[in-house]
């Protein structure tokens, strides 16, 4: 039995790493120039595409959402949505090399099933006439709420060759529903994976959170054997990000509600346990996927990858997004869109893309991001692959941070030899504690200043 009470000290603000650098080192300093050298550089790289669309409208606010929303209940907003976003699709396309392959399409939200069926056909026969090269086993998914769902959107995904859908659950407690401002019975949710099913969607992933109001171990234990009742492929427990500086509706969630660390931590242990001995394995730093999924495949081969959309096995590709917030990443930067509708039609009217913020990742950046998303990604890094890849004497440049893991080694959270670091079994559920010490911009923020949602 593991005594989670000592854990409290690795409760600290931290990054979930679906980046490095990270958001908030994203910034003007990377210019629109900077952005079309570097689509440039991917188009002579000739490295197939990923594409995300960002469908940002939702119906009402989930208190615990930290996604990028617009509340809306206006048919227009949409409408004159959808007309800006085949303008970006037609400037992206013009940029872009699109005799290149594209091996992911993913549509992201906000509930992207708040648009209606011929709504999002539209959307995707646009986007296919634009990108005509989707690779034979293109992985093509869509999030969507099973509160909003009908058989005409189904019957739309499936002409479109979608093979992955992601519902979200979150927690089937009617008292953590009700404080998170979602009520979704099981039946409901039972009824949209059945949908997906009758048409042949063999990919079915779920979201839940641990560390909402009012969870307790026992009571989430309940909801895993729900969830499992649905037979998922894969799964999704996501540990609450509570950052209300940055999202007004979190306010509205009384933090004294909020299950304790060593809480939190005593249900991600049992979680992972109950997963394990019903037929999922760990992949990742919150993803359980059946043994014959490709994603639990991918870390014997080490070819995990993360990424914005969590994990995948697709890292070979450069990803460009449309819509409003929607980030893009090559191996050379990050971009990202106007957050703003406004500033986002803006340019789009203006004739470009519209990017917000960036950033173009230098050496350092490129090799702390390998070993950062290695860590993140298969709890482990071997030292020689990475002075290969990059040139560097791993123990040398790494020193103060291989310093900073000796009390980690100590509690035997993480095993350092000659020739590599590898996270022990309790040491993955604060993996995002281990990766720390790699990140060169968190160095210069004081700890009182860090603005990220807690690790633990
Ligand atoms: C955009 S939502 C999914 C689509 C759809 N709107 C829904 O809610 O079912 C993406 C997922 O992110 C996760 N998520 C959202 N806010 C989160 C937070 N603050 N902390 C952790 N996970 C969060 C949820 O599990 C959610 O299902």
């Amino acid at each position: 039995m593991i005594d989670f009470t000592k854990f409290i000290q690795y409760s600290k603000p931290g990054p979930r790493y679906t980046s490095y650098p990270t958001a908030p080192e994203f910034g003007e300093h990377f210019t629109y120039e900077d952005y079309l050298a570097s689509i440039e550089k991917s188009n002579a790289s000739k490295r197939p595409l990923s594409l995300y669309f960002h469908l940002p409208f939702c119906r009402s606010a989930c208190y615990f959402c930290g996604c990028n929303v617009v509340y809306t209940s206006k048919d227009s907003k949409k409408t004159r949505y959808i007309e800006y976003l085949k303008k970006e699709i037609d400037l992206l396309a013009s940029h872009l090399d699109t005799s290149r392959e594209v091996l992911q399409l993913h549509y992201g939200g906000g509930t992207p099933t708040f648009f209606s069926a011929e709504e999002l056909d539209e959307i995707t026969s646009h986007i296919h006439a634009r990108f005509p090269h989707f690779a034979k086993d293109a992985e093509i998914s869509c999030e969507i709420d099973p509160r909003f769902f009908n058989e005409a959107q189904m019957q739309v995904f499936k002409k479109h060759g979608f093979n992955r859908i992601s519902f979200g659950i979150q927690d089937f407690d009617f008292k953590v529903q009700e404080a998170v401002h979602r009520i979704q019975p099981y039946d409901q949710t039972k009824a949209a994976v059945d949908l997906a099913r009758k048409y042949g969607i063999n990919s079915i992933n779920v979201d839940l959170i641990y560390g909402l109001p009012f969870q307790t171990h026992d009571g989430f234990m309940k909801t895993l054997e729900l969830t499992k009742s649905l037979d998922p492929d894969r799964l999704a427990v996501f540990n609450y990000a509570h950052v209300p500086w940055m999202m007004k509706t979190m306010r509205k969630i009384d933090e004294t509600t909020l299950p304790t660390p060593d809480e939190k931590l005593r249900i991600l242990k049992s979680t992972m346990d109950y997963f394990n001995a019903h037929g999922y394995n760990s992949v990742g730093m919150d993803h359980f996927a059946k043994p014959e999924d490709e994603l639990f495949k991918a870390i014997e081969t080490g070819e995990l990858h993360r990424n914005f959309q969590g994990y995948t096995t697709k890292g070979g590709a450069d990803l460009f997004g449309a819509g409003i917030t929607s980030i893009g990443e090559t191996e050379e930067h990050y971009a990202q869109n106007f957050k703003e509708i406004e500033a986002w039609e803006a340019a789009i009217d203006a004739g470009k893309l519209p990017l917000m913020r960036g950033i173009k990742l230098s050496d350092d950046d490129k090799i702390r991001k390998d070993v950062i998303m290695q860590l993140m990604s298969n709890f482990k890094l071997d030292f020689a692959a990475i002075e290969q890849h990059h040139g560097i004497d791993f123990k040398a440049y790494f020193a103060d941070a291989l310093e900073e893991l000796k009390p980690f080694a100590a509690e035997d959270l993480i095993h350092i030899t000659d020739t590599g670091i590898e996270a022990t079994p309790t040491g993955t559920m604060i993996i995002r504690n281990l990766a720390m010490p790699f990140d060169a911009y968190l160095k210069k923020i004081p700890e009182e200043k860090r603005r990220f949602s807690k690790t633990v």
